[in-house]
């Protein structure tokens, strides 16, 4: 390994920033970018000689030692951390632990410490961002495959599919010479107003558990890190910089943090967002309680926490309260909180030197996991048919068909003449949008494009734009007509990415689809009553026509391969398997935090009255009908379960109790379908919701086939916290398990006894 030289020398007339780390990260660690890769090695060594002078040139001390004890990786990480700790300056600890540009920290070449580079995240690598403002890099190799929103993810309910998803990401992040990448967002849905639902993984806690596991695990594999966000309780971007959550601790505890805490401990996540919002007062990228005593001392956290981009307020609160990472905010990168105040601070012994080193150290440990000073780094690669592959899978079993009366679908391109294809959103491009999850994609398939190529030349297909954003009324008449000539309408509409819609940074305004499409909808269906509804982005409200329509579909975002994955379910070459992560209510008074008034917030305080109730949680527990019910998808088969066992094995941590059911497949196409586990408690001395998500299974089935499934609950299965004891309890006490294709389509129930109170934490 070469060490000791400084592209940071060379003006930035020379080369970009980005250009001198790549140079510098290529010289380090062998080619890692596209770009690097064309690089010939002798223009890389040549280059580099002339490197290598300029230290001395500027007086600094050169090369660092190849013979040091951190630079060598058959040494444990944390004797490798402490080396390379014990020989920094504090100057040089304080670099580690605020950003140098948008995206990145400092380099530190008298040690070979290369600048770390960070990216959004969470549905795939994004664009290259100038080193100091929110421009677009311009740069021509920074495109990547556009994955699909994490709710649809979610809606696959397939961990295996998230572990692939996050490889995918990972090894693209690694093409693009990333080390750190900001994602997956588990935020709960807690209202569907909430701007940033579509990131997500949906309203429940041990599902969005099992997704971001699956996610981070297969990053992670890939030598990057991930950095789970936004902890926490960023549920709003309403207010999001200041508002204030107030939530009972059972709440917090149950429904919010789980994600996080599985992401840290069973995914094993190397970094931490935290969220701009405020909780208990202290916003949390500087909470003592959320980032010192839940995740680092209850949780064991050995990685780094860092802000979000300006989510850092003051020097010693940051200092104090547990943050690692200062990113983003406007001012000088040397004027952050945690730069040159901070080392002030520490030099006037306002602040501890052991605080500074504990940051530093995370920092380092992240770098060290993630194989930077290593020289069999994984170089990753870009935009390949099997991350393409990956992409269409997730948006494929992520689609949900929410109702097909007559088996309208699929459609049988034989029996049909014409298909007037009705909406905006069929031609709309939706990966670029939305904030910071944008990605440049490599390309991106509409929905109209996916059914012409799907129909073929004997399928007449005429668009008909039906709505736009300030369209006229002409639009929904030419619709109309489109519709009366047609066999079939299919209407593609639903939300957009447009700030009001699915955005970063501010919420929706209302429930509502979007620019009258509830009109247009009901126009298009009193002329053709064979219109199949195709709604993408988060739900909205379908009151106003959905009995009318014989099939809807919400098929959020799907990334590049949107369009063909929506027109392999529409023609049935793909059998629809997608479950709701979410319930979808028929109005938003139904929902809790309209019900009870309690969201936006008054006065900078959002108070959580819900509590527990929230999505399924409430409207089963208060018995109110939902449009359609979380976990709810159908399938062009159709599904028979039978059989159900509680095989009491007795091992606490790993099963107390083993469900085990048959699935048959009682229709005449394969498909998957997801089965679901819910728990109810007969008798807690806390109330509990009606009942709550512990287990589910996605299993494929050829027509007649069936299979058994076993789902082991472990005593966290029963549990709940108890805030008096500040401990989990899975009471004495007697529990309904109770399976099902959806919360709402109960099949099997059987009742099983805990023998002993469990306490755990
Ligand atoms: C978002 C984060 C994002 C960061 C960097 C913030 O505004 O909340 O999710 O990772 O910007 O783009």
């Amino acid at each position: 390994m070469v060490a000791g030289w400084d592209v940071e020398f060379l003006p930035s007339s020379v080369l970009s920033i980005p250009q001198k780390n790549r140079l510098a990260t290529a010289c380090l660690s062998g080619p890692r970018t596209y770009t690097q890769r064309l690089m010939t090695r002798t223009t890389c060594f040549s280059f580099l000689f002339a490197l290598m002078l300029l230290p001395s040139l500027h007086g600094q001390t050169p090369l660092a030692d190849p013979h040091a004890l951190y630079l060598d990786p058959s040494q444990p990480i944390e004797k490798r951390v402490d080396d390379l700790l014990s020989r920094m300056t504090p100057e040089e600890k304080i670099a580690m632990v605020h950003a140098d540009s948008k995206f990145s920290t400092a380099a530190i070449p008298r040690l070979g410490i290369p600048y770390r580079w960070m990216s959004d995240g969470p549905l795939g690598v994004r664009e290259d961002i100038s080193h100091d403002s929110w421009n677009a890099a311009g740069h021509t190799d920074d495109y990547s495959t556009a994955m699909p929103a994490g709710i649809c993810l979610a809606a696959t309910w397939d961990p295996e599919l998230a572990y692939a998803e996050g490889q995918a990401i990972g090894q693209e992040a690694r093409a693009r010479g990333k080390d750190i990448m900001l994602g997956p967002g588990v935020n709960i849905y807690r209202t569907p107003l909430c701007g940033r639902n579509f990131e997500y993984f949906g309203e429940d806690p041990f599902l969005s558990s099992r997704m971001a596991v699956g996610y981070i695990q297969g990053e992670q594999s890939q030598d990057i890190s991930s950095c789970v966000k936004h902890f926490a309780l960023n549920n709003q971007e309403f207010e999001r910089g200041s508002i204030d959550v107030e939530i009972d601790e059972r709440a917090l505890r149950e429904i919010y943090l789980p994600a996080f805490r599985a992401a840290v401990q069973e995914g094993g996540a190397w970094s931490v967002m935290g969220a701009y919002n405020q909780f208990r007062g202290q916003h949390c990228c500087e909470n003592d309680y959320l980032l010192n005593e839940i995740l680092k001392k209850e949780w064991g956290f050995k990685g780094l926490v860092m802000s979000d981009w300006g989510g850092a307020h003051s020097t010693r609160e940051c200092a104090l309260y547990g943050l690692d990472l200062e990113m983003g905010s406007s001012q000088p990168y040397n004027e952050y909180y945690l730069a040159q105040p901070y080392l002030d601070g520490i030099k006037s012994g306002e602040f501890p030197m052991s605080g500074l080193d504990d940051k530093a150290r995370r920092n380092l440990r992240v770098m060290f996991a993630t194989h930077v000073f290593d020289p069999g780094r994984t170089n990753g690669s870009l935009n390949t048919p099997a991350h393409q592959m990956v992409s269409r899978r997730v948006a494929e079993e992520g689609i949900v068909l929410l109702k097909n009366e007559n088996n309208i679908l699929p459609l049988d391109p034989a029996q049909i003449k014409t298909i007037a294809v009705i909406g905006e959103n069929a031609v709309r491009l939706q990966a670029h949008y939305g904030g910071s999850s944008e990605i440049k994609s490599f390309y991106e398939i509409t929905p109209l494009q996916g059914l012409v190529k799907r129909a073929g030349r004997d399928v007449n297909i005429v668009f008909s734009e039906g709505y736009e954003k300030g369209g006229s009324p002409d639009l929904a008449d030419r619709a109309v007509a489109a519709a009366k000539a047609a066999d079939v309408v299919i209407y593609v509409g639903g939300l957009n990415k447009d700030a009001g819609g699915d955005c970063e940074g501010a919420d929706r305004k209302n429930f509502k689809l979007p620019y009258n499409q509830d009109e247009l909808i009901q126009k298009i269906v009193a002329a053709n009553p064979k219109t199949i509804v195709v709604l993408l982005g988060t739900p909205a409200e379908m009151d106003a026509w959905v009995d009318q329509v014989p099939a809807v579909l919400q098929a959020w975002y799907g990334g590049l391969e949107a369009g063909n994955a929506l027109a392999a379910i529409l023609f049935g070459d793909a059998n629809p398997s997608g479950k709701l992560p979410c319930t979808i209510p028929k109005k938003l008074e139904d929902s809790p935090a309209h019900a009870l008034g309690t969201y936006p917030g008054t006065n900078g305080v959002v108070t959580y009255k819900e509590g527990l109730l929230v999505g399924y949680r409430w409207f089963d527990t208060k018995n109110i009908a939902p449009q359609f019910p979380f976990g709810h998808g159908l399938s062009y088969t159709s599904f028979k379960y039978s059989n159900l066992k509680l095989i009491v094995d007795g091992d606490d941590d790993s099963a107390v109790v083993t469900a085990q059911f048959d699935i048959h497949n009682t229709g005449s196409r394969a498909g998957a379908e997801v089965a679901q586990l819910y728990v109810h408690e007969n008798g807690p001395d806390l109330p509990r919701p009606e009942k709550e998500l512990k287990g589910f299974k996605r299993v494929y089935l050829q027509p007649d086939q069936t299979v058994t499934v076993s789902i082991p609950l472990s005593k966290t299965a029963f549990g709940y916290y108890d805030p008096t004891r500040k401990s989990w309890v899975a009471q004495k006490d007697d529990f309904k398990i109770l399976v099902g294709g959806s919360s709402r389509d109960i099949q099997l129930s059987d009742s099983f006894k805990l023998p002993a109170t469990l306490t755990f934490n």
